[in-house]
């Protein structure tokens, strides 16, 4: 299961010292990130709004007052703004409040980080692209095919506007330790899995990168730790997993490695079926080379191994432990 909360901590590492405030930290990425951070060495000022227990900050982004109170108060050096409604039939549907933490939210940030000096990094994803002529460089032109994906390009000119020298990090779909299998459209996945009582019919069309947090987490200290030695890291950055599947193969690649059977889990390949209001992309790969070019990168870990390791605490008698961590 999730480990422990994230709360402000100081250690040894490339950190040492340096206070980074992480937004969303009650989110699947900011929990993965404060966790590795912290074991970094970064000061680590955890945020989150519904989710914040008592040992964390909680703040309403949407609320101007409340995020400068926040940074006024933290005087941070780093900003990781990881907070979003990422999922995009909820931001269809509920345009007006996810386009005010989209965006909104995002612009009353970054004039905050950019009063008190600090570093911002900005996490974005490649809903960004429309998906019709992959792999996108970091300076390909955006084209979201839905209002999620235009909200997350807006925050990206809201940050480029009020904190030029950020970074922007453009990731794919995420998974991870999840507090609930449905908490990443990945993970979620595992209920095809196991119910062998009907037979599930996925998508065999949309081509998806799916990308460990406990990556993404490493690769943003590493740009976190670059930026306190050379001041000029600035710009958009590609991280994504590298094994290209549909959500029916990762549902094919859950079943196997957890040795289950999945004669009942079938492709759709014709039309592409669609769960909801929000149109997506084809398929977005990323050119991940400018980050790979300057040595931030990571070695994505295979997926059926993150995917063990992410979906273990969910088995019946969580047998897997033993295979997974030895
Ligand atoms: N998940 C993906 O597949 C994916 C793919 C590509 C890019 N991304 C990007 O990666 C980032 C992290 O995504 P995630 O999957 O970790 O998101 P998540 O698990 O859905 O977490 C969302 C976070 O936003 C916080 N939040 C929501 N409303 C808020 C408000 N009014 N004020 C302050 N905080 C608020 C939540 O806090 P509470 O829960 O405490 O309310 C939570 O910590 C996002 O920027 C997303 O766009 C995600």
């Amino acid at each position: 299961m999730p480990g422990p909360e994230p709360q402000d901590c100081e250690g040894a590492g490339p950190g040492s010292g340096v206070r980074v405030l992480v937004t969303g930290a009650t989110g699947l990425l900011g929990r993965s990130l404060c966790r590795q951070l912290r074991s970094d060495g970064w000061i680590v000022i955890a945020t989150g709004f519904s989710r914040a227990s008592p040992r964390m900050h909680q703040c309403d982004l949407t609320s101007e007052e409340q995020v400068q109170r926040l940074v006024r108060t933290h005087k941070p050096e780093v900003v990781v703004h990881c907070a979003a409604e990422r999922r995009p039939d909820v931001v269809e549907r509920a345009s007006d409040s996810a386009l005010n933490l989209n965006v909104h939210a995002t612009a009353t940030l970054a004039k905050e980080a950019a009063t008190c000096g600090a570093f911002l990094v900005y996490i974005s994803t490649d809903y960004v692209f429309d998906g019709r002529n992959p792999p996108y460089g970091e300076d390909d032109s955006p084209n979201p095919l839905n209002l999620y994906g235009r909200s997350k390009r807006e925050g990206e000119r809201e940050v480029q506007r009020h904190c030029p020298d950020c970074v922007i990090l453009r990731v794919p779909i995420l998974f991870g330790e999840v507090q609930r299998v449905e908490e990443s459209a990945v993970t979620s996945l595992w209920s095809s899995v196991l119910d062998q009582s009907q037979t599930w019919s996925l998508d065999h069309v949309q081509q998806r990168f799916p990308t460990d947090v406990r990556d993404v987490s490493r690769v943003i200290s590493n740009i976190c730790s670059r930026r306190q030695q050379d001041p000029s890291l600035c710009g958009v950055f590609h991280f994504s997993g590298k094994e290209q599947m549909t959500k029916y193969e990762m549902s094919k690649s859950i079943a196997e490695a957890f040795e289950l059977p999945s004669n009942h889990i079938v492709p759709v390949t014709d039309p592409a079926p669609s769960s909801g209001p929000a149109s997506r992309p084809l398929n977005s790969r990323l050119n991940c080379s400018r980050l790979e070019l300057i040595g931030l990168s990571v070695e994505p870990r295979p997926f059926r191994v993150a995917i063990l390791d992410s979906l273990w605490p969910f088995t019946p008698d969580k047998k897997w432990r033993q295979t997974v961590f030895h």
